[in-house]
């Protein structure tokens, strides 16, 4: 008796594994869209950014905030793929570090915008750090960002007020 419902029960587990390999399957077959749009106008290219501010963005904002994405292989695997695709796009469309407006209020709000995410530890996201080791920011390296970007936010302020 006892040997028969083990019997069953395995059966039964094989089925279940069978099942859930075949919906993994099927979900490969829905895949977002990755792109990678031309560079227009790259914001640390602008602001002749020094290089640690260079180093620091390109490993802790550069993957959401830009079309110069580093698409893992980890996006080309369903759930993973849907949700990575969807920061990404919605990152852009808050900040685009490729496409750097050339107003110069436009450019100060968004400077500011990223001087505060930054300042509050909201940006990079936790689950992009979790798996990133080199994007997460020491306090140091945060007040140095912040600091560098107030300045940028200032003369871009002054150059407005100088017109
Ligand atoms: C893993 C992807 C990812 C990374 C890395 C990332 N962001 Fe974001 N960011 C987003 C998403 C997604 C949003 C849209 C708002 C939201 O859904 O929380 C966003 C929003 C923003 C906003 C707009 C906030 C608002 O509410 O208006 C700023 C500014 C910003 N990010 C700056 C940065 C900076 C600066 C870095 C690097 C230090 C960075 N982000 C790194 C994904 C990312």
């Amino acid at each position: 008796m006892a040997v028969h419902v083990k019997m069953r029960f395995k059966k039964y587990i094989k089925w279940v594994l069978a099942v859930l390999i075949v919906l993994f399957g099927l979900l490969q077959l829905v895949q977002p869209e990755r792109t990678n749009p031309p560079i227009q106008s790259d914001f640390l290219t602008v602001t002749k950014a020094p290089a640690q501010v260079v180093t620091m963005f390109n490993a802790a904002c550069y993957d959401c905030h830009s079309n110069a994405t580093r698409w893992p292989w980890y996006s080309y695997v369903a759930p993973m793929s849907w949700q990575i695709a969807q920061d990404v796009s919605h990152g852009r469309k808050h900040v685009n570090l490729s496409e750097w407006p050339a107003t110069p209020d436009l450019a100060r709000k968004k400077i500011e915008d990223m001087s505060d995410e930054i300042d509050d530890g909201d940006m990079p996201l936790g689950k992009y750090t979790m798996i990133h080791k080199d994007a997460r920011l020491t306090a140091d390296q945060r007040s140095e960002l912040t600091q560098w970007l107030d300045g940028q936010a200032a003369a871009l302020k002054a150059q407005a007020g100088a017109k």
